[in-house]
């Protein structure tokens, strides 16, 4: 056990451009305590802990350690005063190992032999607490789990005794979160101190001991855990009550949309990750695809979109065939696409927002005449989507990279489905977004299927897809293990279709 710490924030107020994300905001941690931080997106979560890490100086307020004030100014003095993070989006460099990105941070690397004994460190600290970690590999063989625990080995190498995790959660198959879960139970007995940031409320009822609620900046409550329930979270955090069961009438699907069959795609390791996969999605109806990550979704997502070759087999949107044509043609036809690493590849941080707003589209009729964009027009768009979706940000001026997190996926999943489009791909659409947000979205994805559109939904949280879809194939090593209507009984085997284990 480690020696008693205990941190504390006080009165700490941000601005940005005159504009507040922290408002007098006080707080303390003890060792051995996990703290939980939930508010909406742009609440100022990520703000409050980039200032305890050094990135940000808060505009008032101090910090203090054990009662004595300490300045921190960079993270280098973050990681000087035990504090460790792991960010919302990963900072590992992709074409380096394991041990090469941790041996990079390391605050002391040894002269002598720094190789050898900083695996000695890194084998010794996956032993303690039951990583499974091979510092030889690349980080981008690592799946995001792996590479979530190499953050976090890294930090703990740091000698850090307070870690910072900032969604942890939203990136990691249900596996995953059970394992980071006991890593971190296991850091709490050991006297670590852990901040918390996390949208599903579930977890933070599991894992945290306290929680402190941010609302527009502001504290708007604390609780602990043991006192309190999901709803009464969710109220604090929104400031009104939050149905979380969505009711999803019955519909007769329409005319087929998306034909796919005898698909096989190729890929990135040079591998078919889709095999002989055939299927239809039609009119009015939500097409799930259940699966643990890695199984062939995303080339399947890729392939339908147009940015990834087909190596055999069709694809069919209204019976033309689409198979091999360019994104752009895919994309007139009526086709959506939600991605993946949306924050990667959906947006274009250095533009503005109202840029960000038509990525894709500023060739339509309606955006541009000739070579020259109506802005005016583009911007009445912009704003539209920011009102219908909630999109929480300064102005359409802004630049899109400083919105927050949830903010940037709400303007994507807007600019995506605003279109109305017939078929509509997407990946995990509510990761990253608060319950408010959630519940938001997922009523607008019945909306497009009570409107006639047909949807292919990615998703791993099987809450989701069991609320949402009509028809739900589950899918392994790039292979459909079954395809079941909803209330099909054989869906109670799910868990051991998504592991392989059972093909019907
Ligand atoms: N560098 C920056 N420049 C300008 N504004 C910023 C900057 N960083 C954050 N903000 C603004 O501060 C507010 C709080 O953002 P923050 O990222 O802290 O929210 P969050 O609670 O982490 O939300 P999410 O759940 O969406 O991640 C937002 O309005 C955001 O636009
Ligand atoms: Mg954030």
């Amino acid at each position: 056990m480690k020696k008693n710490k205990r941190l504390e924030m006080k009165g700490i107020s941000k601005s940005f451009h005159g504009i507040p994300a922290n408002r007098d905001i006080s707080f303390s941690i003890e060792s051995g305590e996990i703290l939980g931080l939930l508010g909406e997106n742009g609440a100022g979560k990520t703000t409050l802990m980039n200032i305890l890490y050094g990135l940000y100086q808060p505009d008032s307020g101090e910090i203090r350690i054990n009662e004595t004030q300490v300045r921190i100014n960079n993270p280098v003095e973050s990681i000087a005063n035990g504090i460790g993070m792991v960010h919302q989006h990963f900072m590992l460099i992709q074409n380096h190992s394991v041990l090469e990105n941790i041996a990079l941070s390391h605050k002391d690397t040894p002269f002598f032999f720094p190789n050898l004994r900083i695996r000695e460190k890194i084998e010794e600290f996956s032993k303690s607490f039951d990583f499974n970690i091979d510092p030889a590999k690349k980080i981008w063989q690592l799946s995001a789990g792996e590479q979530q625990r190499v953050e976090i080995i890294k930090a703990l190498l740091n000698g850090a005794d307070l870690l910072i995790l900032d969604e942890p959660t939203s990136v990691l198959t249900p596996q995953e979160i059970k394992e980071l879960i006991t890593i971190l139970k296991k850091m709490k007995t050991k006297g670590h101190m852990i901040i918390f940031i996390s949208h599903k409320l579930d977890e933070i009822m599991d894992i945290c001991d306290r929680v402190l609620v941010l609302q527009k900046g502001k504290i708007a409550g604390r609780a602990l855990t043991g006192d309190t329930d999901k709803k009464s979270l969710a109220r604090m955090m929104v400031g009104r009550e939050v149905v979380f069961n969505i009711k999803k009438e019955k519909l007769e699907r329409g005319r087929q949309i998306l034909s796919v069959e005898h698909l096989t795609v190729i890929g990135d390791k040079g591998f078919p990750a889709l095999k002989d996969i055939s299927f239809d999605v039609f009119e009015n109806e939500i097409f799930g695809v259940a699966g643990v990550s890695g199984n062939g979704q995303r080339e399947l997502a890729e392939a339908v979109t147009g940015i990834r070759t087909v190596r055999s087999g069709s694809i069919r949107i209204n019976d033309e065939d689409i198979t091999n044509t360019s994104p752009r043609h895919i994309y007139d036809q009526g086709v959506s696409h939600v991605p993946e690493e949306r924050i990667r590849f959906g947006i274009a941080p250095g533009l503005f927002l109202y840029d960000n707003a038509i990525l894709k589209q500023h060739h339509l009729k309606k955006f541009s005449r000739r070579y020259f964009l109506k802005y005016e027009e583009v911007k009445k768009h912009a704003k539209k989507i920011l009102n219908d979706f909630n999109v929480s940000a300064h102005s359409i001026n802004s630049r899109i990279g400083n919105l927050s997190g949830g903010n940037i996926q709400k303007l994507i999943l807007g600019r995506e489905i605003s279109e109305k489009p017939q078929l509509l791909v997407a990946s995990h659409p509510t990761y990253g977004l608060d319950v408010g947000a959630t519940e938001f979205m997922r009523n607008h994805l019945l909306e497009l299927r009570k409107t006639g559109s047909a949807v292919l939904l990615f998703s791993e949280d099987l809450e989701e897809i069991f609320e949402l879809c009509d028809r739900i194939a589950v899918i392994f090593d790039g292979e459909f293990m079954a395809i079941l209507d909803s209330g099909d009984n054989r869906l109670d085997d799910i868990g051991l279709m998504m592991a392989g284990s059972k093909k019907i």
